[in-house]
């Protein structure tokens, strides 16, 4: 498959997508954003891969929606045409995603790393929803996953007045899950992707389900949902595998099934 905003790879178990309109500080477009989700949708098909990195440039990540592409809209454009709703294979993906976030990582750039399960950050890594500053707001999933992620007063505080947070901020805050140099970035993003894709897959899966389950209903609901699950794991080949390898002393070899 040729793209042409993006470029992808497969490293071992882990298929990376690497955001690349260089022009435009990697500004999501219509284009761009299809591409994203026909390269998700590959690599959920592909049974050799149990992770998925998303990353950028070492100066964006992504600087937003294009801008250039939404000016001319008026609201029919926006509400007939259903504008950016379906920008959201990273949140739909079943199998595990993780971005890898350097430089800007604004307005829908932001967004789409808070759709992937965890957010890696380069030290230069900037986070923010300057739609605001634009007349909008935030417009695929931003005020709502910014406010579960750093919680009201933060949001509130990022999305009024469109203000950037740096890394260390955005860890302190509970909006990415770790800072590491720089030139680290993609050593880091990848063996943490490797590790996940070492794992038996079903489980992997079936883990990020319960957890983004503790987003969207009650807390017996989710723990309900996670006893199911968790009973469920004692009917795969793998459950039997890593328990024994445990008990044998060895490392586990599972084969997601
Ligand atoms: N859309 C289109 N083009 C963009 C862009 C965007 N979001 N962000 C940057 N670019 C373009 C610039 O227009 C510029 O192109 P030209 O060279 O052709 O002029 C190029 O990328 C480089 O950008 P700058 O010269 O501005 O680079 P800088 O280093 O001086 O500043 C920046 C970097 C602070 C990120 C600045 O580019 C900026 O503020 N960008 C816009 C950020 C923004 O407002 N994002 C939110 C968009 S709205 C949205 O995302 C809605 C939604 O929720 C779906």
């Amino acid at each position: 498959m040729t793209y042409q905003t993006i470029q992808v790879e497969t490293n071992g178990k882990v298929g990376v997508i690497r955001l690349n309109r260089p022009q435009a500080l990697n500004a999501l477009n219509s284009e761009l954003a299809g591409e994203v989700g026909e390269a998700i949708a590959a690599f959920e098909a592909d049974a050799g891969i149990g992770c998925i990195v998303l990353t950028g440039s070492e100066k964006a990540f992504a600087a937003g929606a294009d801008i250039k592409e939404m000016a001319g809209k008026d609201y029919m454009d926006a509400f007939f045409g259903n504008f950016a709703a379906d920008w959201n294979a990273a949140a739909r993906a079943r199998k595990p995603v993780i971005a890898a976030v350097a430089g800007f990582a604004l307005g829908g750039g932001c967004e789409l790393a808070m759709q992937c399960d965890m957010i890696i950050a380069a030290d230069n890594a900037k986070f923010g929803q300057p739609e605001i500053k634009l007349g909008i707001i935030p417009g695929i999933g931003g005020t709502q996953r910014l406010t579960r992620a750093i919680g009201k007063a933060k949001a509130m505080d990022m999305i009024l007045t469109g203000r950037m947070m740096d890394a260390t901020e955005a860890e302190r805050s509970g909006l990415v899950a770790r800072v590491v140099p720089l030139a680290d970035l993609m050593n880091e993003a990848m063996k943490t992707a490797n590790t996940i894709a070492s794992m038996s897959l079903p489980s992997v899966m079936l883990a990020k389900e319960a957890v983004n389950r503790a987003f969207e209903t009650t807390l017996a609901e989710g723990v309900l949902f996670e006893s199911r699950v968790f009973h469920s794991l004692f009917a795969t080949a793998d459950q039997k595998e890593g328990m024994t390898a445990f008990v044998e002393k060895r490392a586990a070899k599972f084969e997601n099934k």
